[in-house]
């Protein structure tokens, strides 16, 4: 485990304060913030860190000036440099300030309580021992810098210290549940329990007696009184994962529980006072749901005070090698070979479209942990994990990138296209590909249109055709490579 010290955080956002000070605390370290220079100024002096993590754009000034000044005068102090500047004149600078590191915005949190560990002196030894709840957990649980991520990051980060209702979104496999657990763990309600209750996987009719408890003899097998999930979340939070899937009584009665703060058993006529927090997830549109009049309106407003949207993976490709690699180095702690992903592997990697979001990218990853021989893993190797219809048996990659070339263009051609009713997508991107795959198949069959119109799969006359439109001359294509 690495060594413990005092850390200075000094970031004019008060979001990122948090974030990073509850993380750090996490891993035993001492923490103070700051949200200026001066202030900074006057905690180097009292609280005498051993290492400062500073932003560089602050309110009173440039937060690099100075930073010469202090390390001459502190030299066994380590200084980390945060920037939204993400210019190499940025990463310059610091190093020429004598800057231990520099990590440009936005940054994942577990790079940097590791570059914390680092500075401290102790590297952090990754086939070293691995101590029971080591890293990533002792850091944050989530993973990811891109944009999007950053932004739940913040929201995140201002309902730590309140109680509002949240409303997590997102497909299935994105996070949900972890993010929930997340603001219960990084929050002041984290001494007290995480109680989850999933809509989806308890038969309709038990989901009151569930939720709220019920009364000995309240319905058959109703042996004894047994608390409700919101007695068992008392002063903690009670996470109410695919709320979508509740049916409409129990939705009426968990609005009055909602309203009241008080729960009443199955059964019961003693109502008792409830204090949690809620946090709500589904990866159903609620807004639909209401308009079939499956979801009640006055529950999603109580719910959805601060809604929470998780990006689906294909949404933040930028995240998905940060992701494979740390769920290879979680097997690797969890006692599994360590392996490493070859060039190939990250570039299929970074263009399959993922339907199962993180939880796919994770099991896969430790799939390929545990069965995989070599400790280099291949973009072969990874093909063959991936199924059939996503990766054509001889090739994989083009046709994902054709899917991604294609996507990008019609998003391009409809920004373009604004104001031009006169556009015919489908028929534009037709004459691009089409002569393409024409030229191909006839170079590949020496131009002869009967194998080729059987490869493509049309008739010869219809070939013929197409190759006329497009001013295609099949005598000439048989001399092109
Ligand atoms: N940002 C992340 N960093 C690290 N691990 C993640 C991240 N997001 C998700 N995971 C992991 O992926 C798996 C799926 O996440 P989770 O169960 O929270 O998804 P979910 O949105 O609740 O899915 P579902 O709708 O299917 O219930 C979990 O094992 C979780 O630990
Ligand atoms: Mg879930």
């Amino acid at each position: 485990m690495a060594a413990t010290g005092t850390v200075l955080v000094v970031d004019d956002d008060p979001a990122i304060c948090v974030v990073v000070g509850e993380a750090l605390r996490r891993q035993g370290h001492k923490v103070k913030t700051a949200g200026s220079i001066r202030e900074r100024a006057a905690l180097m002096d009292s609280f005498t860190p051993d290492v400062l993590i500073t932003d560089v754009m602050l309110p009173d000034g440039d937060g690099l000036e100075g930073v010469a000044d202090i390390i001459a005068a502190r030299p066994a102090l380590s200084v980390i440099i945060l920037s939204a500047q993400n210019t190499l004149n940025t990463a310059i600078r610091a190093t020429e300030k004598g800057a231990f590191e520099y990590l440009p915005k936005p940054f994942d949190l577990n790079e940097l309580t590791r570059a914390v560990s680092d500075a401290l002196g102790t590297r952090y030894e990754a086939d070293g021992e691995t101590e029971a709840g080591g890293l990533p957990h002792d850091g944050l649980p989530l993973v990811g810098r891109s944009p999007a991520m950053q932004e739940v990051y913040r929201t995140i980060a201002r309902v730590l210290s309140n109680d509002l209702s949240i409303l997590v979104l997102g497909e299935s496999g994105t996070g949900k549940e972890l993010v929930a657990e997340a603001i219960h763990s990084l929050g002041q309600r984290r001494t007290k329990p995480f109680v989850a209750i999933n809509m989806a996987a308890i038969p309709r009719e038990l989901i009151e007696a569930e939720l709220f408890g019920y009364e000995k003899g309240a319905f058959t097998g109703a042996h004894a009184r047994t608390a409700g999930k919101f007695e068992q979340a008392q002063g903690g939070t009670l996470f109410l994962d695919e709320i979508g899937d509740m049916p409409m009584e129990a939705q009426t009665r968990l609005l009055r529980v909602l309203q009241s703060g008080e729960v009443t058993t199955v059964g019961g006529s003693k109502p008792v006072r409830v204090n949690v927090r809620i946090i709500a997830a589904t990866n159903k549109h609620l807004p639909q749901l209401i308009e079939e009049n499956r979801f009640r309106q006055d529950l999603y407003y109580r719910l959805n005070v601060v809604p929470i949207a998780l990006p689906a993976l294909r949404e933040r490709r930028e995240d998905v090698i940060l992701l494979a690699r740390h769920f290879l180095e979680r097997a690797a702690q969890e006692g599994l070979p360590r392996k490493t992903l070859a060039d190939d592997a990250t570039q299929l990697l970074m263009v399959y479209h993922w339907p199962g979001n993180v939880r796919e990218l994770q099991n896969m990853m430790q799939r390929l942990a545990v069965l995989s021989r070599e400790n280099v893993i291949t973009g072969e190797i990874l093909r063959n994990m991936l199924p059939m219809d996503a990766v054509p048996a001889d090739y994989a990659a083009p046709a994902d990138h054709l899917a991604y070339a294609v996507r990008d263009w019609a998003k391009r051609q409809l920004g373009v296209g604004i104001g031009q009713p006169n556009r015919n997508l489908h028929d534009d991107l037709l004459a691009v590909i089409e002569p393409i795959l024409l030229q191909e198949v006839l170079a590949t069959v020496d131009g002869n249109q009967i194998r080729a119109a059987g490869l493509l799969g049309i008739n010869r006359n219809t070939l013929r055709k197409k190759l006329t439109d497009y001013g295609l001359d099949p005598l000439q294509l048989r001399l092109t490579d």
